[in-house]
């Protein structure tokens, strides 16, 4: 279906994104928003009310599947007292679970799959003039897509979708089953839209795919995540750069040397390990082993010293031994990580490793777990203790939800820093310069200057 740009049949009617998931689930929120807009709707307060419910899913841990489950079952008694409400459930659930989802829960009235997010308009449209009774449910993930209006969350930093899909294949993980194949987006198009939101006041942009480190490679070229942050760097008004994630085995020289010379990029580094052992990494198709990353860490630490290195980390894939979980506790304390995400692993079924021998009982996971998450606490108020007495420049976010008087932001290195505003006004998008007094785990105090 072609729409007319004065088709509006949400005028006067709202809506409500429910996002799940990881960031690029927050992009593809951000589309969804931006189409409905589009059709006329408002965004809604609170969803209980709204005409149109999108349920934004994730399906990368069981435990993310149980609470979005939960919130589709509540819909259904939500949906009881407002006839007419149209509810989506868009996301990576939808696409690997439609067809049960759809038979479970009678309340869903569009299942959108993840290759889908930029026809949603038409999906929707389609659907309200044939007044509903009909699941569009085509799943098939095209080759490619085109990046249709959005409503941004943040009023300065922009998610800017670089590629899409994963060819990995990591044994423990749903992602690429759901995401579909590799496609990256042309260096033209993606500088376009960081232009525009350039125009549009916005300072920060994080490149957002699976893998940055592959982007391009769909193109038969190689080195070309190196080119587009040089690119990316260039472009008038953009004052910082972020990306996630990388991979350790496609992480390379150019991509380090190019954080280390281009002024706009921060010197973050987000390089998930998952496992110390260079024994569990095969099992999980990593494609490198603990020397590997060990190096690699010392070649950001040689071209940008002062770089926060943070990663993901699984416990209990499957035989995992106690040996095996030692090797990933003298890794996070060798490497001395700013941050780290852990996770316990989670059973996909579809995956390889939900068929391996040796599944990890779950109060064994949760022991290593507690730990891990000791042993990198750790590390985390030791990171943020060598920043008291330093000043560094603070991207300014907002007030705290619970203190006007105290802002917070983020430092290049992604580091939380709240300050007392004593009195000054303070704008979101401001570099403020900060002086830092206190560490703690997760976050530091300081003055503004
Ligand atoms: N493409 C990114 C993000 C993938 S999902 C990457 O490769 O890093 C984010 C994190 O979730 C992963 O890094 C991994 O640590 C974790 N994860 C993925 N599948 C999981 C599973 N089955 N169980 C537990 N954690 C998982
Ligand atoms: Fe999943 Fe591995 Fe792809 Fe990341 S790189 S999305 S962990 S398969
Ligand atoms: Fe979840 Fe899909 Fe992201 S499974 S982590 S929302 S790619």
């Amino acid at each position: 279906m072609n729409l007319d740009k004065d088709f509006k049949p949400g005028a006067g009617k709202s809506y409500f994104v429910l996002n799940y998931g990881c960031q690029m689930n927050e992009s593809d929120a951000e589309h969804y928003a931006g189409q409905l807009e589009d059709l006329g709707y408002a965004k809604a307060d609170d969803f209980h009310n709204a005409d149109v419910i999108v349920v934004n899913t994730c399906c990368v841990r069981e435990s993310a599947e149980k609470r979005i489950l939960g919130k589709i079952g509540e819909l259904k008694r939500v949906k009881e007292n407002h006839p007419g409400q149209v509810i989506c459930v868009a996301g990576c659930m939808a696409q690997k679970d439609g067809e049960k989802l759809i038979k479970k829960h009678p309340q869903i009235d569009l299942l959108i799959g993840t290759a889908h997010v930029n026809s949603f308009k038409e999906i929707l449209a389609d659907f309200i003039a044939a007044k509903g009774g009909r699941v569009y449910d085509d799943m098939a993930i095209p080759d490619s897509e085109f990046e249709g209006n959005r409503v941004r969350q943040s009023g300065f930093s922009a998610w800017i979708p670089i590629m899409y899909g994963c060819n990995n294949f990591c044994t423990y993980c749903i992602v690429p089953y759901v995401r579909g194949r590799e496609r990256s987006r042309s260096i033209e198009n993606i500088v376009e839209e960081v232009e525009q939101a350039v125009a549009n006041g916005y300072k920060e942009f994080t490149l957002l795919g699976q893998n940055v480190n592959s982007y391009g490679k769909d193109f038969g070229e190689k080195g070309m995540f190196a080119k587009l942050l040089r690119r990316v760097n260039e472009v008038p008004g953009v004052e910082r750069i972020r990306y996630m994630t990388s991979h350790p085995r496609d992480m390379g020289e150019d991509v380090i040397r190019a954080v280390a010379e281009c002024e706009h990029v921060c010197e973050n580094f987000h390089i998930p390990f998952q496992a110390g052992s260079s024994r569990i990494l095969k099992l999980m198709n990593r494609g490198y082993t603990r020397e590997q990353y060990l190096d690699l860490v010392a070649m950001i630490r040689r071209y940008v010293p002062d770089a926060a290195i943070t990663t993901d980390i699984i416990v209990g894939f499957p035989c995992e031994t106690e040996e095996d979980f030692e090797d990933t506790l003298s890794l996070v304390k060798e490497v001395g990580f700013d941050a780290a995400y852990t996770f316990i692993y989670s059973k996909r079924s579809g995956t390889p490793a939900a068929k391996m021998e040796g599944q990890v009982p779950l109060d064994v996971k949760k022991a290593r777990l507690n730990r891990l998450m000791e042993v990198q606490n750790v590390n985390s108020l030791a990171r943020n203790r060598e920043m008291v007495g330093k000043t560094y420049e603070v991207l300014a976010e907002g007030p705290s939800a619970n203190n006007p008087n105290v802002w917070s932001g983020r430092t290049r290195t992604n580091k939380l820093v709240l300050w007392p505003t004593e009195g000054r006004e303070f704008k979101s998008g401001q570099k403020v310069n900060v002086k830092i007094e206190t560490a703690q785990t997760w976050l530091v105090k300081g003055q503004a200057e």
